[in-house]
């Protein structure tokens, strides 16, 4: 039987270039959709797919990511003496139980695989799961990394999410080349990292949320650096398929790259009409927009 997943690494080292000048001084990470930071979003997704430990890869002006998965005790003290019980129900139910988090330094942004490695004496020698804060995925029932919980319980080995993207945009991301599936689950026997057009061997994308055994730190440990002079986990990943199965999920549900601003800002929308408590009025100031 495969081991269960306890942990997840979420990196929020980067410099988030693309949100300049929103991320001189703030981190990308707590960019909000809607009320609720990018990294919590994610959060709470780990925590409904029922990940009990959670490992934060953090750097410099990062320190405010882990003050929001704490308490403030000025604001809850005069929110109590305000009445203010929902903000505070709020606030409670989404700070993390006592000693499940956990935060680590990566001295300078040498890529995602670099962070991740950073970890390893966190993770240590058991199977974790890796969500990139800054993508999103709205699901109508359980969310992505629930859904592939359910297929590494079946299956085991490592998994990736996968999604299709029109055929002129596959250059710009990792791509799968598949085996024979079910429809939803297929054995990944490839990977490349934005492959040339006319080479991509599928249109199936890595978009960010991975369930990887504890062996990728042995490879990333090798430091070898990849696309963009940066050491890449699709790298890594590429070299770990020659010794363990990795099996491709089409999940359901939409994704949002918010660490493009086209991506943050159509999650904005897609999440605030989503919310019962806003929906209708948001519809109503976006008519008169357009
Ligand atoms: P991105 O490449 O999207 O983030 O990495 P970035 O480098 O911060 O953004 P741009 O491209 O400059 O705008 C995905 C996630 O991995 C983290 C980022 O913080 C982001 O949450 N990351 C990336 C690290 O933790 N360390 C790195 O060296 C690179």
């Amino acid at each position: 039987m495969a081991h269960r997943v306890r942990k997840a690494v979420f990196p929020v080292a980067g410099l988030g270039t693309r949100f300049l000048p929103a991320t001189k001084a703030m981190p990308k990470e707590m960019l909000t959709v809607v009320d609720r930071p990018l990294i919590q979003h994610v959060v709470d997704e780990a925590k409904e797919a029922g990940i009990e430990h959670f490992i934060f890869v953090t750097g410099r002006n990062k320190g405010v990511i882990e003050d929001h998965f704490d308490r403030q005790f000025e604001l809850e003290q005069v929110l109590a003496a305000r009445g203010k019980t929902t903000e505070l129900k709020l606030l409670d139910e989404d700070l993390p139980g006592p000693g499940s988090t956990s935060f680590t330094r990566q001295q300078e942004p040498l890529g995602l695989g670099h962070a991740v490695w950073c970890a390893r004496e966190l993770v240590g020698n058991e199977p974790f799961a890796l969500l990139l804060p800054d993508v999103l995925v709205q699901t109508k029932g359980k969310g992505c990394l629930a859904q592939m919980l359910d297929v590494y319980a079946e299956h085991g080995g490592n998994i990736i999410a996968v999604e299709p993207v029109p055929q002129d945009q596959v250059k710009l991301y990792g791509v799968v080349s598949i085996g024979k599936g079910d429809g939803r689950v297929f054995p990944v026997d490839g990977m490349v990292e934005k492959p040339k057009p006319g080479t991509e061997p599928s249109n199936l994308t890595i978009l960010g949320r991975y369930i990887l055994q504890p062996e990728i730190f042995d490879i990333l440990s090798a430091q070898e650096k990849g696309a963009g002079g940066e050491i890449q986990i699709t790298d890594a990943m590429i070299a770990l398929l020659q010794r363990q199965p990795f099996y491709a999920l089409k999940y359901e549900g939409k994704t949002f790259d918010c660490g493009s601003k086209i991506g943050f800002l159509t999650a904005n929308v897609a999440y605030a009409l989503a919310r019962p408590d806003l929906a209708d009025a948001f519809k109503e100031e976006i008519r008169k927009l357009i």
